[in-house]
Parts: structure tokens; sequence; C-alpha cells
């Protein structure tokens, strides 16, 4: 067989012995979340989570199960708002841990004031 051919088959085998399956799945719920944040979010929250609109929360660096909570509050009408509850509904569980998992992970640092 050709190295060519042989290269992706040890890559589909080698990769998950080698490296965490915890931390593949973490970093494509990640990169699925930045996906999501950039197509429904960014444009109130910003994609760092720095809101963009005076009425919207900053998310960045928030708890994760904060953020999930929110949305099925959202999603649930538990908690209602006219826009967050609109698009809450257009979620599904994996967008909500995926762009939980990205709001949260953003590192901020806090400055208290003088
Ligand atoms: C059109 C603007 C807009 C868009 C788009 C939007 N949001 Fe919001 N979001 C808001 C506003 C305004 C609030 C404050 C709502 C309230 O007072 O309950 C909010 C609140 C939230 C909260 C609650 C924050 C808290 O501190 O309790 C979360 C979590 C949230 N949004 C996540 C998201 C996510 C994730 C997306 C993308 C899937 C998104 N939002 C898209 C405007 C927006």
């Amino acid at each position: 067989m050709a190295v060519t051919k042989i290269l992706p088959i040890l890559a589909v085998v080698l990769i998950p012995a080698t490296g965490s399956a915890g931390n593949q799945a973490i970093a494509g719920e990640l990169m699925a979340g930045k996906a999501k944040a950039e197509a429904a979010c960014q444009v109130c929250h910003g994609l760092d989570g720095r809101a963009v609109v005076p009425m919207a929360a900053n998310l960045s660096g928030q708890q994760k199960q904060y953020i999930i909570a929110q949305l099925e509050a959202y999603r649930s009408g538990q908690r209602r708002h006219e826009q967050m509850s609109i698009i809450a509904k257009m979620l599904n569980d994996d967008d909500i841990e995926n762009v939980a998992e990205w709001y949260s992970s953003i590192k901020i640092t806090i400055e208290m004031p003088n």
C-alpha cells in the first residue's frame, strides 16, 4: 500500500490512542461554540463576550453552568426577554453546551476600581 494511503489510516488509529479523547471533545465543543457565537451571538454579545449593545450581558469568563442554565430558562419560557427568548428557541442542547463552552473559556482579568 502506498504511504499516502497508509498515513490517513494511521492518523485515525493513532490519534485517539495518543491524544486524550476528553480534550478532543472539549476542543470540538469550543470550535463549534465559536462558529455558533459568530453566527448567532456576536452582533450583541461580541465574539469575545464583551457586549456590543448596552442591554446585552458580557459573557466572557462567565460560568459555563450559569450560561447553560440561562439559555435553558429562556428556551423553556421560565426566563423571558423579547430577543433572547426567540434566539434560545433556535438552539439545541449541543448548541447551548458549545456556546457555553466558548464564552466560559475566554479568559478575563479583573481590576478593582481605585
Ligand atoms: C439581538 C441581540 C442578542 C443576540 C443576537 C443574542 N443575545 Fe443574548 N442577550 C441579549 C440581551 C439584550 C440580554 C439581556 C436579556 C435580559 O435582560 O434577560 C441577553 C442575555 C443573555 C444571557 C443571560 C446573561 C445573564 O447574565 O444572565 C445569555 C447567557 C445570553 N444572552 C447568551 C446568548 C447567546 C449564547 C447568544 C447566541 C446564541 C445570544 N445570547 C444572542 C441580546 C442578544
